[in-house]
């Protein structure tokens, strides 16, 4: 009887001990998830470019700047697909930015401070659109903002 109890007590324990275990065997932290993971992946990305894109369309501040753009579909998707992968690449993502430099893209259009700001806001609206949590957004952000030296008065 007592051999009996000692050996139930041992399968206790060794079972209890096998439930603990799980995928990760050598303890290390799971890797934190990067804003691309983060933001939901190149779906979610490609889901609030296009509602950015259709905010700054309708932005009477800035659409004139994307007329001859909107007018012209090959343009149209080819800054889409930019945009795309500029914030996915930006937030470590596994795409390729293949467009100008921010210099170079926006050389000779002397932008305003207006303007970009009226830019970040219609990304800012997207964002909210799609309930993207405040971190994330600010982290996308943080960013984008520093290109604006890049950007304004070039
Ligand atoms: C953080 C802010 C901004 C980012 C990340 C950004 C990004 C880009 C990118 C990726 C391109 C495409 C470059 C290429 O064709 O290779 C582009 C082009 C352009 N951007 Fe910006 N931009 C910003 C701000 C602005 C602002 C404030 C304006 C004007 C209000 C503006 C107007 C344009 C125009 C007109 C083009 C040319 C589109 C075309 O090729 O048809 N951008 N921008």
């Amino acid at each position: 009887m007592k051999n009996y109890l000692v050996l139930l007590l041992f399968l206790g324990i060794a079972m209890a001990s096998f439930s603990c275990s799980d995928d990760n065997e050598d303890m290390t932290p799971a890797p934190a998830p990067n804003l691309y993971e983060r933001l939901g992946g190149i779906n979610a990305i490609t889901a609030v470019v296009d509602q950015f894109l259709a905010n700054v369309v309708a932005d009477d501040v800035i659409n004139a700047r994307f007329a001859p753009t909107v007018a012209d579909p090959f343009r149209t998707q080819l800054l889409r697909n930019n945009l795309i992968d500029q914030i996915c690449a930006g937030s470590g993502g596994p795409c390729q930015y293949k467009g100008k430099n921010m210099l170079e893209a926006h050389q000779g259009m002397q932008i305003t401070e207006v303007e970009f700001n009226a830019l970040v806001a219609d990304l800012i609206a997207a964002l909210d659109q799609f309930n993207v949590p405040e971190q994330e957004k600010n982290d996308l952000l943080a960013i984008l903002g520093p290109m604006k030296t890049d950007i304004v008065g070039q």
